[in-house]
């Protein structure tokens, strides 16, 4: 079976035309102001503005495996748990994924922010409820993820009004209407990609910071690529050790181009990565599979790539042992979700299309990480499930777990 990079079924010329005439469920650019009367921050809602057409461009973060923060954090997560604090976590398996109440993000010294950054580089994801995030501005936003290394600008996607370091994602409420357009076509919506894996530096961090959210649904879920790796057998991980991948914009690209959406960076990726990419800070192996950007495998003919990439998808998606969801409870549950996208794939969770929910509205805070490389000395190891050094089940000696 042929492997179609996501969105390449635009060059279908009766699929562009639908692609043409749908309208993002509702957000159109007539529609904007409408519906900046209807929700809680308009301030990120996202703009089309054609004056922003070709103006930024994105640092190439060259020491980033050496000055990742992680380097610097404690193993005991002393800064971010601190003793005697009322911090609860839970572990949404033991493998990854932690949620956590207690924490204000916003109050991390610089110390809590390096053991964050080594939290998530062990749990993979964790789940910030009750979070003053959201009202502290854009300007604080910033510089909480400068923080942690450069930030990305999105070639095309929406962003806060004269901040185009936070991408902007929104989902109007449910309805019936909009449920009939969305699976018309398709039986599901999912498209699972680690951010920006188009970069030629891609996302270490992102923090996924929701402004209103449904009370149910909607949902991020996350799949673990050091476990996709480690569960393949030494053969196949050799061999996947050899190959390089490229991954490319092109396609969302062409989406924007059918769409009338103003790009902000005018330039189509077709970036080399290596399949299997080690972590600067842990040194764990990850298979690099980023479905939503990847197109084929280098230097093979098309129907071994197909044949790879199928059994790629197959592997990873299929599995829910390797996978959790985000939940986002709510507007009130003030959450914000952050994750490192460099053994994490996700997906965003069309299940409130029906309902009449409230919107889906969430700024994303992208961390520029690394070039992606493999260091065939290292090996890897199961050590995330519950780490030698006996931090990475994640539950703080001071928080009891809920
Ligand atoms: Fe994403």
């Amino acid at each position: 079976m042929s492997y179609k990079p996501s969105f390449s079924d635009l060059f279908d010329p009766l699929v562009a035309e639908k692609v043409k005439k749908s309208d993002f469920g509702g957000l159109k650019p007539e529609n904007i102001e409408e519906i900046k009367k209807t929700i809680k921050y308009p301030e990120y809602f996202g703009t089309l503005d054609f004056n922003e057409q070709g103006k930024y461009s994105n640092v190439k973060n060259v020491d980033g495996a050496k000055n990742d923060k992680g380097h610097l954090g404690d193993a005991s997560f002393k800064n971010l748990f601190p003793q005697n604090s009322k911090v609860k976590t839970f572990d949404l398996s033991p493998n990854f994924g932690t949620e956590i109440d207690g924490i204000q993000l916003s109050e991390l010294s610089d110390e809590g922010k390096n053991d964050l950054a080594l939290f998530l580089e062990t749990r993979g994801l964790a789940v910030f409820r009750n979070q003053d995030f959201r009202d502290k501005g854009a300007d604080f936003a910033k510089q909480f993820g400068e923080y942690f290394g450069p930030l990305h600008i999105h070639p095309t996607s929406f962003s806060a009004e004269n901040h185009p370091e936070l991408l902007v994602t929104f989902r109007p409420e449910g309805g019936e209407e909009r449920y009939a357009a969305q699976f018309a076509g398709a039986t599901n919506t999912a498209n699972w990609h680690s951010d920006i894996s188009f970069e030629e530096y891609p996302a270490s961090f992102s923090f996924f910071v929701a402004l209103e959210a449904p009370p149910s649904g909607g949902d991020t879920v996350f799949i673990d690529l050091r476990e996709a790796y480690n569960r393949l057998s030494p053969q196949l991980q050799q061999f996947f050790e050899t190959l390089t991948v490229i991954h490319t914009n092109y396609y969302i690209n062409e989406f924007a181009k059918l769409k009338n959406v103003p790009a902000r960076i005018k330039a189509d990726y077709f970036t080399e990565h290596p399949l299997v990419r080690t972590h600067p800070v842990t040194g764990e192996k990850a298979l690099f599979f980023s479905r939503g950007f990847i197109q084929r495998v280098k230097g093979l003919k098309p129907t071994e790539s197909d044949a790879i990439l199928n059994f790629l998808e197959s592997h990873v998606t299929n599995n829910p042992e390797i996978q959790v969801r985000a939940t986002h409870k709510g507007t009130d549950a003030r959450t914000v979700i952050a994750w490192d996208n460099r053994f994490l794939l996700h997906s965003a969770i069309a299940d409130f299309l029906q309902h009449k929910t409230s919107a889906r509205h969430h700024y994303r805070i992208t961390v520029l990480g690394e070039k992606p490389y493999l260091d065939t000395e290292k090996t890897s190891s199961n050590g995330h499930s519950n780490g030698s050094n006996g931090h990475s089940n994640g539950n703080s000696s001071n928080g009891g777990s809920t």
